[in-house]
């Protein structure tokens, strides 16, 4: 019987994973009250698809689905589902249930007036929280009630469409103003448990205490969909930021550094999903990358450098997908970035996890970045390192540049993205050999140096062909050869920022 469980769920999760490696998801998520009526969906809806967003995240509301106990309304679930069909988008959906950034602000009214039926979490102090305490079992039943009800009619409307790509159950959980939740009944669970008895009593153990008992919770609400329609679930964290200790910031959710409790308590969930508003976008996702959790950035602050960061998780992290959060108020934030993700989605797909995939992305501070490729060394940097852009050294800001780096090939790469520069070289040509070069290429200064006494030894790396080209179906494209200034006559290839552009570039080497 156990065995036969465990087939289950291996079975399980090696459908989803297959499901997941074409997930592609380049989205966008409303805010939070802009699916709350029928005008707004049918406005935005639109104006995504023209932005180049192939998903769209919605949240489902409990308060507005059940808002008389036992009554349901899908009425906006429909609307979300036709207006997306008629606009070529996929959706994610995000239930907003029992839990929203800690807070059951979502619960129905008839749900927040009963505290008896439905009791809160409280703070050591007994301070109550409006926030619903998972270790009521009324609370699991209502909330999963409504889930069920709800995901049963998304299934009758969806199996054999499609249209819905991945299911979010509840948002940002964790526990805020405390650490742990210290009612009566949480207090005899902790003791019977012996969780301070293996950890000692501190807010790090109550938090793990949290993470296991709300994982064990999501993952029966997993359990239930997973029943009524398979599609891959996940749930999505506040970071753990700014120095915060546990109950300062929304604690005990699915963050990295309790990865590992989640995934042993909740195993139905493909992913663990950061939520990223805070400074140290690459240390962030690199903390999200790990080898049991598959990047997705379902929530990023929106803002002009989206793009260059979309282009950068889809090639340094194998990402599944990424979504700057309150989309709509957007104009063209991630269009030339998502347009060049669309056109490279067969081969980023075909290359996920293979390490041929390499991310750039470079600001002021970090302009370079150097890959070692067998016998090949590329050197990315900033475009705006090149001392012909007058932007470069006017002393405003530069814009981050960045994109994505295929190998297709030997000798043989995709370089896409904005703002950037790369320089293909061997080892040789890496060891000082030869006199320093200034920026037309000729001598830095009138007299050889020593090292141009030496006898040179090695091959070194050309361009043999630089294309600007465009992407159908996995077919490249010739739209323009890009050679002579356009590539400092074979010595590099690049894309200034502000433009965005997939290069198809070949190089050859000679001795
Ligand atoms: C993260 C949450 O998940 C979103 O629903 C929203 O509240 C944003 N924070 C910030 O506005």
């Amino acid at each position: 019987m156990k065995h036969k469980f465990l087939t289950t769920c291996l079975v399980f999760f090696a459908l989803v994973t297959a499901q997941a490696q074409d997930l592609f998801v380049l989205g966008g998520e409303l805010g939070n009250s802009s699916a709350s009526c029928r005008q707004d969906i049918e406005t935005i809806f639109p104006k995504l698809h023209k932005m180049g967003l192939n998903t769209v995240l919605v949240p489902a509301y409990w308060d507005l689905i059940e808002p008389v106990e036992g009554q349901f309304d899908f009425s906006l679930t429909d609307c979300v589902l036709e207006t997306a069909r008629a606009n070529d988008l996929k959706v994610v959906f995000l239930w907003f249930g029992a839990w929203k950034n800690s807070m059951s602000c979502y619960a129905p009214a008839w749900f927040k007036l009963d505290t008896q039926r439905f009791p809160r979490a409280v703070t050591e102090q007994g301070k109550p929280l409006e926030i619903a305490s998972c270790f009521s079992e009324a609370v699991f039943q209502a909330d999963n009630k409504a889930f069920c009800a709800w995901w049963s009619h998304v299934a009758e409307m969806d199996k054999n469409v499609g249209t819905v790509s991945m299911l979010q159950i509840e948002n940002e959980i964790g526990m805020l103003e405390s650490a742990r939740d210290h009612s009566a009944v949480a207090n005899k669970i902790i003791k019977v448990e012996g969780w301070e008895k293996e950890y000692g009593k501190s807010i790090y153990t109550d938090e793990k205490f949290m993470a296991h008992h709300y994982a064990q919770y999501v993952e029966r609400m997993a359990q239930s969909a997973k029943a009524i329609y398979e599609v891959p679930f996940y749930v999505n964290a506040a970071m753990n930021s700014r120095g915060r200790v546990p109950g300062e910031y929304p604690s005990a959710g699915p963050l990295a550094h309790l990865a590992d409790i989640w995934k042993a308590a909740a195993p139905s969930l493909l992913l663990l999903a950061p939520d990223l508003y805070d400074s140290g976008f690459t240390d962030w996702v690199a903390q999200y990358a790990m080898e049991n959790n598959q990047l997705f950035i379902l929530e990023i602050k929106l803002q002009p450098n989206d793009g260059v960061r979309a282009m950068y998780v889809f090639g340094e992290h194998n990402a599944l997908g990424i979504s700057p959060f309150s989309i709509e108020d957007g104009s063209n934030e991630v269009t030339g970035a998502y347009d060049l993700l669309e056109q490279l989605k067969p081969i980023i797909i075909a290359n996920r996890n293979k390490g041929t995939m390499h991310g750039l992305l470079f600001d002021q501070e970090v302009k370079e970045r150097v890959i070692k490729d067998g016998k090949l060394i590329l050197t990315a940097r900033h475009n705006f390192t090149l001392p012909w852009d007058p932007r470069a050294t006017d002393g405003s800001t530069w814009p981050e540049g960045g994109g994505i780096i295929i190998k297709l090939a030997e000798n043989e790469y995709i370089v896409a993205g904005m703002g950037i520069v790369v320089e293909f070289k061997t080892n040789s040509e890496l060891t000082p050999q030869s006199a320093e070069l200034g920026e037309d290429g000729f001598a830095l200064a009138g007299s050889s140096t020593e090292a141009d006494s030496k006898k040179w030894k090695g091959a070194r790396c050309g361009i043999l062909s630089c294309d600007e080209v465009t992407i159908d179906n996995g077919e490249i494209n010739f739209v323009r050869r890009l050679n002579g200034d356009q590539d400092h006559q074979g010595r590099h290839v690049r894309i200034s920022v502000g433009e965005w552009k997939i290069l198809h570039v070949k190089v050859y080497q000679y001795e």
